[in-house]
């Protein structure tokens, strides 16, 4: 039995020093806002493989108002959800991801991205894939005012 899940996200951008995609710290001159550490890559996994498997989305599981979730490490709130997946039954499939960000590039850091995405899941490499593209100048994306990350992800019994 096979089912797919979707995941979207959105977070702010302020000037920063650095931005977390996918677990990988890449040094920037924007930050993206959040209440946890605001990875918009790893929120929008978190979704995909919640959404698959019909368990909830990712601010009823972490509760943004709970301040146990304030500054929290991305990388546990996706482990955590990818654990009750497992729990009901079901085992990662694939994941296929976009990142819209008109900077900084992903390609340069695809492969230690996708090393930690299947490094949380405890999944293959082979499993992940993601690219990034730009907002052609225009739109929150564009203007660099946002970043956004989609994933699909699908999920087997
Ligand atoms: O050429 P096209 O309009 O389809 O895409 P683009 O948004 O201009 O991005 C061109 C290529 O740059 C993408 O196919 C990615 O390989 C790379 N890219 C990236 O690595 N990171 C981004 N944040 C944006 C684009
Ligand atoms: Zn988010």
């Amino acid at each position: 039995m096979y089912r797919i899940g979707l995941g979207h996200d959105t977070h702010r951008l302020t000037v920063g020093t650095a931005i977390v995609i996918g677990g990988i710290w890449i040094e920037h001159n924007r930050s993206a806002v959040g209440h946890s550490d605001a990875d918009v890559l790893l929120h929008a996994i978190t979704d995909a493989i919640l959404g698959a498997a019909a368990l909830g989305d990712i601010g009823e599981l972490f509760p943004d108002n709970d301040l146990a979730n304030k500054g929290r490490d991305s990388s546990e709130l996706l482990r955590e959800a990818s654990e009750q997946v497992k729990r009901a039954g079901w085992h990662i499939v694939n994941l296929d991801c976009v990142v819209f960000a008109e900077r900084p590039k992903i390609l340069p850091h695809r492969e230690k991205i996708r090393e930690k995405i299947a490094e949380i899941l405890g999944v293959n490499i082979e499993l992940v894939w993601l690219k990034g593209k730009t907002g052609e100048g225009v739109g929150p994306v564009g203007q660099e005012q946002a970043i956004s990350a989609e994933c699909i992800a699908m999920i087997e019994r």
